[in-house]
């Protein structure tokens, strides 16, 4: 099986008058099978790198570099979307549209913002969306226009809107920010449900209580480059995050994950 993500000697430069690069990586590799954490401080280049997987932009022309997702290095972007869940605070953005919470999460199927034609969504469509919408306790909103809801409740309408294909691999970003506690562990059950069944996760935050169980494997980002990459044991240590933060910090392994102190 090929790689979900093979990005090597990847650039991307957003700020074109003073050419900082954004992201600068040497090689970074995301075999299949594997699920991933991104860490890193504000404006390290995690957003960067999850617009870069999702081909909402495009690296830098180079010689020799290489940015494929699951081996290729162009995508039809709807058949991309079909195959990798995805969701991002850009999108929030974007459904910021008078539709309602049902129809956010139903667009999932075609990969839009909105429902093309009412005649495309078929039973089998609405009933999956109910049951996904039902779990994430967002049921009783349906009806609602998603500007018309809470922050914690229009993202998981985005969640519920990227579990519509079953898709192989969820790429998230930061996608427990603005939830209550409540839905914070629901989705982090529901995210360890669907990894044991199979779902790749690479999942981008500031939380070390997101790292779920099934992640294995963190990628620290500073100032566009990776600071350290590797097993969670051997990267999510007291030393690299106080040194990457720059502040003295303890991570204290608990019942259900991690969380970082002040020492
Ligand atoms: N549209 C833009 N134009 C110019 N520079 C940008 C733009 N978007 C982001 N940047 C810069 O690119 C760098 C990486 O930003 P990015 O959004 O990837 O960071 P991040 O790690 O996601 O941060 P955060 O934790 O705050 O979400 C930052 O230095 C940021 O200022
Ligand atoms: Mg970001």
């Amino acid at each position: 099986m090929k790689p979900i993500i093979e990005f090597i000697n990847v650039s991307v430069i957003l700020d074109t008058f003073s050419n900082v690069k954004a992201l600068d990586l040497k090689e970074l590799i995301v075999k299949s099978g594997e699920n991933a954490a991104i860490l890193g401080p504000n404006g390290s280049g995690k957003s960067t790198f999850m617009r870069l997987i999702t081909r909402e932009l495009y690296p830098e022309p180079e010689e020799g570099s290489v940015c494929r997702i699951w081996g290729e290095e162009r995508w039809n972007v709807f058949q991309l979307r079909s195959l990798l869940g995805i969701v991002t605070p850009y999108m929030a953005f974007k459904v910021n549209q008078n539709i309602t919470v049902e129809d956010t999460v139903l667009s999932g199927f075609f990969s839009s913002i909105g429902i093309p034609h009412r005649d495309y969504v078929t039973r089998e469509m609405r009933k999956k969306s109910e049951r996904n919408m039902d779990f994430l306790g967002i049921l009783p909103l349906k009806g609602r226009f998603v500007t018309e809801v809470s922050t914690g409740e229009a993202r998981l309408a985005l969640i519920a809107r990227a579990l519509a294909h079953d898709p192989k691999a969820l790429v998230l970003d930061e996608p427990t920010s603005g939830l209550d506690i409540k839905a914070a562990l629901n989705f982090r059950e529901y995210l360890r449900k669907l990894s044991k069944h199979g779902t790749n996760v690479i999942i981008v935050t500031h939380d070390l209580e997101d790292i779920i169980p099934e992640v294995s494997r963190v990628v620290l980002l500073d100032k566009g480059s990776v600071f350290k990459d590797g097993p969670i044991e051997q990267v999510l240590t007291d030393a690299n995050l106080s040194k990457l933060y720059s502040s003295p910090l303890k991570v204290v392994k608990g019942k259900h994950g991690y969380r970082a102190e002040f020492e």
